[in-house]
């Protein structure tokens, strides 16, 4: 059983919960993870996340704070600022919001108003909840637009982008995705942001760990407001964040608090100032540049088999497989997928005719598994094993036989948390 000694207190405290984190520990460490947006912590994260800075109440920010005895987590925080800033090359930094989610709204009310026009990414053609979906507050407080991505190519087209914000003049631009397979021109949103005189918001949670590690061009020269999660491909805490320029900062600091939390969890900003160093290590360009070679190897060979990869491959973690030849929805291969021990998730893809409960296509990353040490040549296995398991989704055999193989992968690359 995967039961690290950190949870040996808990077992004594409270053996039913401690047994079912150790039957999480067990799933993770015994299936390949190939969803997009998670990843596997080490156990400094998970330390600095366990320490007694839970304990402590610090509303506000520091230096100027409502309560007392804040000395040493305003070093904390202020420590992990200049990290983030470091690490991005901004100006100002908040790492106060609790997910990306909060992140999103508090730079919205930073910067508009409810009711004014926001023009963010149809949801179904890659973009977030948060940019404007009718059941999210930003569809709900906003009056939202959505651009789509070209119907041929499956590219956002910048040009129709252009157009709509000339049209329907926001006062929000939203530039960023959930599941994106390709490189965004910020610059090109910046330009038309000026020419309508909008904001750019920039929502860098899936891909903040490839601009930290030099594989995706950086929105920070671009954007005037810059929001993201610390939880996917930066490898940190589940947690977001707010980038910057200086003259925004005031706003944007009380948009956070008091406008929309309350007290910070310094635990988990001390784990996220963790995530901040290492991604500034050497080492972690090497991990950045490995995911982005695991996806393409992925792509490929998923193509190689003869599934429609959406827009011909990736450049970035991530691949959304289009699986109308197969007859198959997404619901039914996350299904199917999971019983053989691989766990990734159902999207839509670009003018999906299937509604996007049951969606008609699958959604595989590699931040997880490029964690797990697997390199192109696994990728390449790991791909192979799904494409198997789409073609023959009820098959007991094949999924015993992919079940096999996906044990020995795993326990040839443990989970670095449990180490
Ligand atoms: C682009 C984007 N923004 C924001 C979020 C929200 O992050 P959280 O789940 O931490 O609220 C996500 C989550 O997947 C995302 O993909």
């Amino acid at each position: 059983m995967n039961t690290n000694a950190a949870l040996m207190p808990l077992y004594q405290s409270d053996p039913e919960l401690a047994a079912l984190i150790t039957k999480e520990n067990e799933r993770q460490s015994s299936t390949i993870d190939l969803i997009a947006s998670e990843n596997h912590v080490d156990s400094a994260i998970l330390a600095a996340q366990a320490s007694l800075l839970t304990d402590k109440y610090a509303e506000g920010y520091p230096g100027r704070r409502y309560y007392n005895g804040c000395s040493v987590v305003d070093e904390v925080e202020e420590l992990v600022i200049s990290r983030a800033k470091a690490l991005f090359g901004a100006e100002y930094a908040n790492v106060q919001p609790h997910a990306g989610s909060q992140a999103n709204f508090a730079a919205y009310q930073a910067f508009i108003e409810p009711g004014a026009t926001v023009l963010g990414m149809d949801r179904s053609h890659g973009g977030h909840l948060t940019h404007g979906a009718s059941v999210n507050f930003s569809g709900k407080l906003f009056h939202s637009v959505s651009y789509q991505v070209d119907p041929d190519t499956e590219l956002i087209d910048y040009d129709i982008v252009r157009r709509m914000a000339h049209e329907h003049r926001p006062a929000l631009i939203i530039a960023g995705a959930s599941s994106y397979p390709r490189i965004i021109d910020f610059a090109i949103f910046g330009e038309i942001a000026r020419e309508v005189d909008a904001k750019l918001m920039v929502d860098m949670a899936h891909i903040a760990g490839l601009i930290a590690g030099g594989v995706h061009p950086s929105p920070v020269p671009h954007a005037d407001v810059i929001t993201g999660t610390t939880q996917k491909t930066l490898r940190g805490p589940r947690g977001g964040m707010i980038l910057s320029r200086d003259e925004y900062g005031k706003k944007i600091d009380s948009a956070v608090f008091p406008g929309s939390q309350g007290g910070p969890l310094l635990h988990v900003i001390a784990a996220k100032g963790t995530c901040f160093l290492q991604a500034m290590r050497p080492e972690f360009r090497d991990y950045a540049q490995a995911i982005v070679a695991n996806a393409r190897a992925m792509a490929e060979t998923i193509a190689e088999d003869g599934l429609r990869v959406v827009s011909g491959g990736t450049d970035n973690h991530l691949v959304l497989v289009d699986l109308s030849a197969l007859g198959i929805t997404g619901k039914d291969a996350g299904m199917a997928l999971e019983r053989a021990g691989i766990v990734a998730n159902k999207n839509s893809i670009p003018y999906d005719t299937i509604p996007p409960a049951l969606a008609g296509g699958l959604r595989v990353g590699t931040p997880a598994i490029t964690t797990r040490g697997f390199n192109v040549d696994e990728a390449r296995t790991v791909a192979h094993l799904v494409c198997r398991v789409l073609r023959n989704p009820e098959s007991e055999q094949v999924r015993d036989e992919v079940r096999r193989t996906v044990s020995e992968l795993c326990e040839s690359h443990p989970i670095p948390g449990l180490l």
